[in-house]
């Protein structure tokens, strides 16, 4: 029988010298035998121990690969348990659907709404008004993190030596090269450090590269959004001076000849590992096309890969700046979903392209807009592997919770439930004459706030009618009284 450390192959994991690049050589290796078909789904690897010792590396290089593998779902980890792979990842899980590794969001439905109103089920409990739960999208599971790796984080932070000297408006030099070595693990592409620059969230990533890009035109500049689509970030977008142009996206993400037709754009922001909020993955034959046309085009994709680190069914999907040859492609990541939107801070890893320099020159313009104190936090907690714990530990609840939402709606008559592949939210659409406005205003009354899908539209009627519901927050009781709320409302159509 083939040792599991002959699989590896030792001299791979050597290449390298230092211990994160020994993480990332088992990690890919790992991911390679997955994919390959070499380790199947149920497969036991060998303990942590038992394989840092038979490939000569220390334990902790085992364990935050093992750590790695379990956060983006190669693998499943359990205290006092053998890390086995998990289902419906590699080779025989992707044979079983339709995209490769851009697998689209297969829906939970339940059969078409024809049937009378009073088909909804009863919610299962009461839901008594009590306190307003707000569910929402937008809040990650917070507190959350483990309270010792917080408080050491903000230590740190305290501790770091004080200085005479202004912030570098880039971002720290340590986080910015935290994030650049974190991409290379988890999205497929290990970005120089200096083409990551801090920005203060997404939207304000936004904005810089709308401004930017009027700079470097001298006009105002044209951007394709997605509709429906991410609204702060639009709003970003148009306050710093850009017009936008709304595209429609279907079950593969945005429509690159609805895109094509749009006339000429210097830029399109795009959400391809999960459309917001439709949840949608773009396929890979999509995105070689979106990258294709930009190439051939000169127009610049942000992907704003704002939720990528929860993926819960179906392979991990590479970042559509892993496929880029063409240096078309500005990647917008952030700690908005990860950690906590209230830090207030993301980066962008800038394309080779021309744009880059006027990227640069904004940001320099703008001047530095996350506290240096929040980035010494951030890198400590990147560094010290307590962000990748915590993201293990909250990867793990968004999977019960999303299960939960599923299961409760899966038979519901004229009911879909959407965009449950990843992220922290779901999309429930109905058939039928019941408007999502009504709809939210009586879940409200019943004390659950959701979102209206028509909301995040550019066009009206570019969404079904449906709601946005945000399951990151939320404990599990607290979701099935959102739920509930939500049926009692629709029942009441
Ligand atoms: C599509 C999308 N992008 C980005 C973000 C994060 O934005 P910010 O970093 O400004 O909090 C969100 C948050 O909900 C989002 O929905």
């Amino acid at each position: 029988m083939v040792r599991f450390v002959d699989q590896i192959g030792r001299s791979r994991v050597d290449q390298s010298r230092d211990r994160s690049g020994k993480t990332a050589g088992v990690v890919a290796r790992v991911r390679a035998l997955v994919q390959d078909g070499t380790l199947t789904a149920g497969d036991a690897l060998p303990s942590t121990r038992v394989l840092a010792a038979e490939l000569g590396v220390a334990r902790g290089t085992v364990v935050a690969a093992y750590e790695q593998l379990d956060g983006e779902g190669w693998i499943r980890t359990r205290q006092g348990a053998a890390a086995r792979v998990a289902a419906g990842v590699g080779a025989a899980g992707r044979a079983s659907v339709p995209h490769g590794p851009g697998v689209s969001s297969p829906a939970v439905r339940g059969p078409a709404l024809h049937g009378p109103a009073s088909a909804v089920p009863a919610p299962s409990v009461s839901s008594p008004p009590g306190r307003l739960l707000d569910a929402r999208p937008g809040t990650p599971a917070v507190t959350a993190i483990a309270p010792k790796d917080w408080r050491a984080a903000w230590r740190a932070a305290a501790d770091a030596p004080l200085r005479n000297a202004l912030a570098d408006p880039a971002g720290l030099p340590e986080l910015r090269a935290q994030v650049a070595a974190q991409l290379g693990l988890s999205r497929g592409f290990a970005p120089d450090v200096d083409r990551v620059l801090v920005t203060g969230g997404t939207s304000e990533a936004l904005s810089l590269v709308a401004e930017a890009l009027r700079n470097h035109l001298g006009r105002t500049p044209r951007i394709a959004v997605e509709d429906p689509g991410y609204r702060s970030g639009r709003r970003a977008m148009t306050s710093a001076g850009a017009d936008l142009v709304g595209v429609v996206v279907d079950e593969d993400g945005i429509d690159v000849d609805a895109l094509a037709a749009a006339g000429p754009v210097d830029a399109v922001v795009v959400t391809p590992t999960h459309q917001y909020p439709l949840g949608s993955v773009m396929p890979v034959a999509r995105r070689h096309r979106l990258l294709a046309w930009a190439g051939r085009t000169g127009t610049l994709v942000v992907e704003d890969d704002y939720d990528s680190e929860f993926r819960h069914r179906g392979a991990p999907v590479p970042a559509l700046a892993a496929l880029d040859t063409a240096g078309v492609v500005l990647h917008v990541g952030g700690f908005s979903k990860t950690l906590d939107p209230r830090v207030r801070c993301s980066y962008v890893v800038l394309p080779s392209g021309p744009v880059s320099g006027a990227v640069t020159a904004a940001r320099t313009a703008r001047g530095p807009v996350v506290a240096e104190t929040v980035q010494v936090a951030l890198a400590h907690l990147l560094r010290t592997g307590a962000l990748r714990r915590h993201l293990g530990r909250v990867r793990r609840d968004y999977t019960h919770r999303r299960e939960a939402i599923a299961t409760r709606l899966a038979g519901v008559p004229g009911l879909e439930a959407r965009a449950l592949n990843g992220g922290l939210h779901a999309v429930v659409t109905w058939s039928g004459p019941a408007t999502a406005r009504a709809v939210v205003a009586r879940t409200a009354r019943s004390g659950v706030l959701v979102s209206a899908l028509d909301e995040y539209e550019v066009t009206p009627g570019s969404a079904p009618a449906g709601v946005v519901l945000g399951y990151g927050g939320l404990t599990l009781p607290e979701l099935d009284r959102a739920i509930d709320a939500l049926l009692g409302a629709l029942a009441a159509r």
